[in-house]
């Protein structure tokens, strides 16, 4: 009996495997004709190269891949040849407002494909050691890039930093710049954090936001005080627009990044004339951490560092309602100006 099994199974065996070296045999004969049968496809009547407009998406996560090897120092001088890699001057530059969410939107924005950003703030135009260093130095300072991408840095120094729109305009009158403002007591109060917790970490001691705020003498609102005179959004860019149109300019409402994103990137898409590409997928919340996170894939997502979203102290509320009320002659001018109306007191 058992032997009789062992006999049907070694006859089932034998058939299978006549079978699948049969099956190798068909496909080995049967390619080998077709690539006979088939000419290599002519030169000419091959697809030409996509325009960077149409370059699919999985193109580009590829070209992202091979970008991020470039700036771990991986990819070699062979492959930035091969690829037609460049470091390019930026076309659009996020010039301000300090503690507006200038990090947010930049991180953000490089979720696009089509953009790279320089990951340090350079502060070429702000910096007269820097400036003087020359353009081609500022280049040099410029990720790498696909020549159909634009480079987008941030240095929120810009913004205040007097001889700045004229250097900008010097490289380039038509660049694009974008400002992303908060609401001007709220941003200030986040300036002082920032300045306080720097203090803390050299131990030490600091004043209280309303000491600094509140001219002690007059009892008004320290116009001295800088974390004051950066959130006078309209006195800088009056400076701003003596050389620049307002059209080149694009507002970004911080505090709507912070809650809802999406919306404010697909107008700066929209203002960079790029196609949307940014989607809710990128931006996921993260109620730990308190605010949205980004996903550029599967595999890889972000935080931003703890230092974007501290916990702000408390400030007198006497001093919150003067402030407010201080600014708010300077943020009618400045929804005048730029057409873009916020809800601030
Ligand atoms: P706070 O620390 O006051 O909360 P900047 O990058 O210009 O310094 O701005 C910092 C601010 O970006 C933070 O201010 C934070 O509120 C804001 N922000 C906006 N979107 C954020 C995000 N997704 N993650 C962390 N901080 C974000």
């Amino acid at each position: 009996m058992l032997f009789k099994q062992q006999a049907l199974l070694r006859q089932k065996l034998f058939v299978l495997g006549s079978l699948a070296i049969g099956s190798v045999l068909y496909l080995v004969a049967r390619v080998g004709t077709l690539d006979r049968l088939q000419p290599i496809c002519p030169i000419e009547s091959r697809l030409p190269p996509p325009e960077p407009e149409q370059i699919p998406l999985r193109t580009l996560q590829f070209k992202r891949g091979l970008l991020h090897e470039l700036r771990k120092g991986n990819a070699t001088k062979e492959q930035i040849r091969l690829h037609n890699l460049v470091q390019q001057l930026p076309r659009a530059i996020i010039i301000g407002v300090r503690k507006g969410g200038t990090r947010a939107l930049l991180e953000m924005l490089n979720l696009h494909p089509a953009v790279v950003k320089a990951s340090q703030e350079i502060h070429f135009f702000d910096n007269d050691k820097n400036y003087a260093r020359g353009i081609d130095w500022y280049r040099e300072k410029m990720p790498f890039s696909f020549p159909h991408q634009i480079t987008i840095e941030k240095s929120p120094a810009y913004f205040i930093t007097e001889e700045v729109p004229e250097r900008i305009f010097k490289m380039n009158s038509s660049i694009k710049l974008l400002i992303i403002v908060r609401e001007p007591t709220t941003r200030a109060v986040s300036d002082y954090t920032q300045v306080l917790e720097g203090k803390e970490r050299k131990n030490k001691t600091y004043h209280k936001f309303e000491k600094l705020a509140i001219d002690s003498n007059t009892c008004e609102v320290n116009t001295k005080y800088k974390a004051v005179r950066t959130s006078i959004y309209t006195k800088h860019l009056e400076r701003w627009l003596k050389y620049f149109p307002v059209e080149q300019f694009h507002i970004v409402d911080g505090d709507r990044l912070i809650t809802d994103p999406l919306p404010e990137l697909q107008l700066v898409e929209r203002f960079l004339n790029l196609p949307s590409r940014i989607s809710q997928y990128n931006l996921y919340f993260n109620a730990t951490r308190g605010f949205y996170c980004l996903r550029f894939n599967i595999v890889f997502n972000k935080c931003l560092a703890g230092s974007k979203g501290r916990i702000h102290p408390e400030v007198d509320l006497s001093v919150v309602t003067k402030l407010q009320k201080f600014f708010h002659p300077f943020n009618q001018k400045f929804y005048q100006i730029t057409g873009r109306t916020f809800n601030w007191p």
